[in-house]
């Protein structure tokens, strides 16, 4: 994967608003006290309650996409959340170039009506959604979550969506389902890269059946309150919050349920760099650079001090089970 490191820095200036330091601290303390249990159930609740108060900033750019706030573990915060507009602006997604500003700029092209997901392999009920009734198949809910992105950045982002988990119900897997791949939609067409060597086309991303099937993975629609913008994976992507950002395949044709561990695009092109799982891991370097820190897009400037990356991106008592007994060094 590219990195690069000054010239992001420059595109994204000091935000004017910074959650002040002591500020952030404290949060970070109410977290792990309520991750660990130590606090009270009053202070959880409250804590809770001021994360599910955060003003959401809704763009007006996109259709708006009804939801409902989740309490899920896991699926609150009280970090600040990334700007919209950086959100929106600072992307991978190569099928549209490999500068992060390109897939906002080139991105108009993806034609997202009509979108149907198919269903394959291990199912008892494979076939093709049309996504009017893929979007309706469950409850819409706003999750916020941190997306760490293996180049060392992060965001924090109100995605709208589901559990995967209530879609891989409703198909029935066989038990001969142990994967579950997600291909992206690779028109030469309308996406001006496909076709160029960067990657192996279709963009292929997988999971284990029991990651695919936990409840912090979100089969995602939309963002700060409307559908994704195209740039973001539009009409239908992933985003599981415990792995690094790569793993959420956007605009997604195909779901695949599957026997054998299925090959990833970024497996293909560079196997001793991104391996299957992909966890975020501070403890574990990138070949080429150092895990253990990452920049937050809008929050961060150039020379402000960076933020040290947690164990399964902060996921950990929610997925650390997931894992029990695996060498994550090995399985990285
Ligand atoms: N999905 C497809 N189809 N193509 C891509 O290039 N990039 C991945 C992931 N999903 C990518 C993709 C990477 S590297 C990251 S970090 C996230 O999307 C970025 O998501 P965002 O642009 O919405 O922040």
């Amino acid at each position: 994967m590219l990195i690069r490191t000054d010239r992001d820095g420059l595109q994204h200036p000091i935000a004017s608003e910074i959650t002040p330091q002591g500020v952030y601290q404290d949060r970070r303390q109410i977290m792990k006290w309520m991750a660990t249990g130590v606090a009270g159930a009053a202070l959880a609740s409250w804590a809770q309650r001021e994360a599910l108060a955060q003003q959401i900033q809704k763009p007006g750019k996109h259709a708006a996409l009804a939801s409902t706030r989740s309490t899920a573990a896991g699926a609150v915060t009280m970090e600040k959340v990334t700007e919209f507009k950086d959100a929106s602006s600072y992307n991978n997604y190569y099928e549209f170039g490999t500068d992060k500003g390109d897939p906002a700029q080139n991105a108009h092209t993806l034609k997202t009506t009509p979108w149907t997901v198919e269903i394959e392999g291990a199912v008892k009920k494979p076939g093709k959604f049309a996504l009017e009734d893929l979007v309706k198949l469950a409850p819409q809910e706003e999750r916020i979550y941190r997306l760490r992105c293996v180049e060392g950045w992060s965001m924090v982002i109100p995605w709208v969506g589901y559990p995967l988990a209530r879609l891989i119900e409703k198909v029935e897997p066989t038990g001969n389902a142990r994967f579950v791949e997600f291909l992206s939609l690779a028109d030469p067409k309308t996406m001006p890269f496909v076709g160029s060597r960067v990657l192996d086309w279709p963009y292929a991303e997988g999971l284990r059946m029991d990651e695919a099937m936990h409840p912090l993975a979100l089969l995602t629609f939309g963002m700060y309150g409307e559908v994704l913008p195209n740039q973001n994976g539009a009409p239908v992507r992933l985003v599981v919050p415990w792995k690094y950002g790569f793993k959420s395949a956007k605009s997604i044709v195909k779901i695949r349920f599957l026997e054998q561990m299925p090959k990833t695009a970024w497996n293909k092109a560079a196997a001793q760099e991104y391996g299957f799982y992909s966890n975020v891991n501070p403890n574990v370097d990138h070949p080429r650079w150092s895990q253990s820190t990452e920049r937050r897009i809008g929050e961060d400037g150039l020379f402000a001090k960076k933020r040290k990356t947690l164990m399964f991106n902060g996921y950990e008592p929610q997925v650390g089970q997931l894992y029990a007994g695996m060498d994550l060094k090995k399985n990285f």
